[in-house]
């Protein structure tokens, strides 16, 4: 079973959705720890209730992000994670960070990139004025939202829609996407060649959901 620890920073219903799939034997995957960068997160308490352990890693106890990237590496390392999931962690992940995790860390992101990167995906979305928009999941690079994508689905925007309607349709999707392909990579693994995530023998990329 591949061991995965999530970072977020959110409320926490990704996380929620990976809880509710580990205890399933068959997943290929349990959450053995969910790292934050904040103790609002609602995370924390799902990861209690699930009896799952926790850490907090907080910028600001340390000097610069150079420090706090080394800690959050190291604080994932005491895990032993097989896999990283970046589930509403609002922070770029650090060239410490990706030295260790680089290739298996995963991050969803709500919108269908390269379109509207950063931390206001929806927002963006909606300014646009696009039609359909979505989520992806992607392989973490060093760059915003940019590393290899695995999977995404299109989500409608509805004319009345406003920033907390479409970011919870994308959600509904967003989750089943995550759970979807944490499992394969999971149980088939995850290659990176060039901008190719390639999950177990599978090289689609198309959503099956
Ligand atoms: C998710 O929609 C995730 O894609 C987004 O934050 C939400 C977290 O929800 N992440 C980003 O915008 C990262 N740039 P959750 O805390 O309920 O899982």
């Amino acid at each position: 079973t591949a061991r995965l620890v999530v970072l977020a920073s959110g409320g926490g219903s990704n996380l929620a959705a990976l809880l509710a799939a580990h205890d399933d034997a068959g997943y290929g995957a349990r959450v053995v720890a969910v790292v934050t960068d904040t103790p609002q997160a609602g995370a924390l308490e799902l990861a209690r209730d699930a009896g799952v352990a926790s850490a907090v890693v907080e910028p600001r106890s340390f000097a610069d992000r150079g420090e706090w990237d080394v800690a959050l590496a190291e604080t994932v390392s005491v895990f032993h994670a097989d896999y990283v999931v970046s589930a509403g962690f609002m922070r770029i992940l650090g060239p410490a960070f990706l030295a260790r995790f680089g290739g298996r860390t995963v991050n969803t992101h709500p919108a269908l990139l390269p379109a509207f990167p950063g931390a206001h995906g929806v927002r963006d979305a909606l300014a646009y004025r696009v039609r359909v928009t979505g989520c992806t999941l992607h392989v973490v690079d060093a760059g915003v939202d940019t590393g290899p994508i695995i999977a995404q689905v299109a989500v409608p925007v509805e004319p009345d829609d406003d920033e907390a309607t479409l970011h919870e349709r994308i959600k509904t999707q967003e989750r089943r996407l995550l759970v979807e392909w944490v499992g394969r990579i999971a149980r088939g693994g995850l290659h990176v060649d060039g901008r190719d995530a390639v999950v177990g023998s599978d090289r689609t990329v198309s959503p099956t959901l």
